[in-house]
């Protein structure tokens, strides 16, 4: 139990970005604040929150400045929670925190991938810490899990369904036929999709989540552009259905591993065979698959997107970071040479063409002018959609497959 005087220890902290994350933070701070207060030994104080508008009718509106001058010159802000999104000003303001002395936390995977090497080094110089459980799957406690629980193990591959827009909508593709839009529109309004969903759709969220997997697992942050990365746009429910016909689930998957001293890293759809535990991971859900060596093949499952989980996130950092239990990272910059070529990437290829094909006929089908290739490489895979144009047919779809 807590002395009488210890329960009167109040710790404070700043909110930036009063969105959806935002809003979330406060009320998870709010609704909790005995369990948590029991939990710390002391208070957790929102004393401020930055935002370009004002919330009149919320129970927050007093803390709500617009000067982030303000934060930084309260010396009783011990740190502040980054829920922005974007690189700019976020960047900046973390940085600027950072200096003044308070630790940051963020939800913000753009600012983490982006200019996650110059943020954490920022930290190390000056004596804070900086910590983004919320920037990979929402609500999912990956990232402390790689860094406490699996610590000891040599990481050897990380599998994940990542972006929970993106999971949302080829659920309803595949489950209740929904069309594209009407399925985005749904996760829009639910609060799951970025401010601009082409980051979603495209692929681009899932690409900075597996950078920094990667960078967690490896030790090196790859530049998300140098990470191939291929959205949803192009996938046809005709392809969903015969995916399941033939006992695979079509996901968006972000893949990382380690072969070769090269680190593998990339982001597109893939067919996921039914054993696969990330073929049943439906809806706004994520699945991470880890593998390491002493631990063999770890699955965490949770919301990946959302308000309260994403929420639930950010205030673990912040009672981590505030109990003293903030972790630091070293990461470095992944450099060209220590990347391996996509093209050098193997896996089988769902592929569907209209027109007869003597290339494919030895495969197996997957459905009409379907088939399911042996393994290949990327290489290869473009040479045979070459040879294919070149007997005439007209390639529909190429998926590759998750193995
Ligand atoms: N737009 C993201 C998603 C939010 O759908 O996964 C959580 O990072």
């Amino acid at each position: 139990m807590l002395t009488e005087r210890q329960k009167d220890v109040k710790k404070y902290i700043a909110i930036l970005g009063f969105g959806v994350v935002g809003g979330g933070c406060a009320d998870v701070l709010a609704q909790n604040k005995k369990l948590i207060s029991e939990r710390c030994g002391f208070e957790i104080e929102v004393k401020y929150i930055l935002d370009l508008r004002d919330f009149p009718d919320s129970p927050y509106a007093d803390k709500v400045v617009h000067d982030y001058n303000i934060i930084l010159n309260d010396p009783e802000v011990e740190l502040v929670a980054e829920m922005m999104g974007g690189s700019h000003p976020a960047l900046e303001f973390s940085l600027s925190a950072m200096k003044a002395k308070k630790s940051v936390v963020t939800s913000n995977k753009e600012v983490v991938a982006t200019h996650g090497l110059e943020l954490l080094a920022c930290a190390k110089e000056n004596g804070v810490t900086y910590m983004f459980e919320a920037s990979v799957g929402g609500g999912i406690p990956v990232i402390h899990t790689i860094d406490t629980s699996l610590v000891q193990n040599d990481i050897k591959e990380i599998d994940g369904i990542l972006n929970g827009t993106t999971n949302y909508i080829l659920t309803r593709m595949n489950t209740s036929g929904a069309a594209f839009d009407e399925a985005l529109a749904e996760a829009r309004e639910k609060g799951y999709a970025e401010a601009n969903p082409a980051a979603d759709v495209d692929g681009i969220d899932a690409c900075r989540k597996i950078a920094i997997l990667a960078a967690l697992a490896f030790g090196r942050l790859i530049a998300p552009e140098s990470i191939h990365t291929e959205g949803i746009r192009s996938i046809d429910s005709v392809d969903v259905a015969n995916a399941s016909d033939a006992g695979y689930a079509v996901k968006l998957i972000g893949r990382t591993f380690a072969e070769n001293d090269k680190i593998c890293a990339y982001v597109c759809p893939m067919l996921v065979g039914a054993s696969d535990p990330l073929s049943t991971v439906n809806d706004v859900f994520n699945g991470i698959k880890i593998n390491g060596d002493a631990v063999g093949e770890v699955m965490l499952y949770g919301r990946g997107a959302g308000k309260m989980p994403t929420a639930s996130a950010v205030v673990s950092d912040i009672i981590n970071i505030l109990t003293g239990n903030g972790v630091s990272y070293s990461w470095r910059r992944a450099e060209e040479g220590e990347i391996t070529d996509f093209s050098d990437v193997v896996s089988r290829q769902y592929i569907r063409v209209s027109g007869e094909s003597g290339l494919l006929a030895s495969y197996k089908k997957a459905g009409d002018g379907a088939y399911i290739t042996d393994a290949m490489s990327e290489a290869d895979a473009c040479k045979l959609e070459k040879a294919l144009a070149d007997e005439g047919c007209e390639i529909k779809a190429r998926i590759r497959v998750l193995a």
